[in-house]
């Protein structure tokens, strides 16, 4: 080999390499898309998550692949679809967001019994979870504080 044919394919050997890993990438896609669902896990959301299942909030919930479907809304992305201050005001007094809830007694856990501290910590465990477009438990249409998108209890009704 000449030594400008030498130069030429160790161009195009170059060349090549960069184009396949622009294709491959080192993740093996070519963009990186973002997680569907994920969690901001501050110390506070794990101490959070600590107390939501020594609570047995995972009997009637489902979250992060554990738990319960069907019988109540599955918390994943909770934190995208209601903002840190209707979490907080529902675990102090969760009749005045909800009518009818379940989390006066009737059927789950009364959030009004829960001390200042346990509401804080499942408060950000709630906050921490997060969804981005493209979940399933991302609000449609994007919202902060209304009643949440793609409504749970219409899927449940279909499952039963
Ligand atoms: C016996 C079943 C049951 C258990 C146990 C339970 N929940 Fe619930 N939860 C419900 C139902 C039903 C709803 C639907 C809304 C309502 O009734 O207020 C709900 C709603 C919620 C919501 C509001 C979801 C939304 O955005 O609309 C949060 C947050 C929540 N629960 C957290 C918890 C936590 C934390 C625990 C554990 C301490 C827990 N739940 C245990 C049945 C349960």
């Amino acid at each position: 080999m000449r030594k400008g044919e030498k130069v030429f394919f160790g161009i195009a050997a170059l060349l090549t390499v960069a184009a396949l890993y622009r294709v491959a990438g080192p993740a093996g896609e070519g963009t990186p898309k973002p997680p569907r669902d994920y969690t901001l896990w501050t110390e506070t959301a794990q101490e959070g998550y600590r107390l939501y299942k020594s609570k047995g909030c995972n009997s009637c919930h489902r979250v992060l692949r554990m738990g319960e479907i069907g019988v109540a809304p599955v918390l994943d992305g909770e934190g995208t679809r209601r903002s840190e201050q209707w979490l907080t005001d529902y675990f102090t007094d969760p009749a005045r967001l909800v009518e009818g809830t379940a989390h006066d007694g009737s059927l789950g856990p009364d959030f009004r019994r829960l001390g200042t501290e346990e509401r804080k910590l499942l408060t950000a465990f709630m906050y921490s979870l997060r969804s981005n477009p493209g979940s399933s438990n991302y609000p449609v249409p994007p919202q902060d504080d209304g009643p949440a998108g793609p409504d749970n209890e219409t899927e449940q009704e279909g499952q039963r």
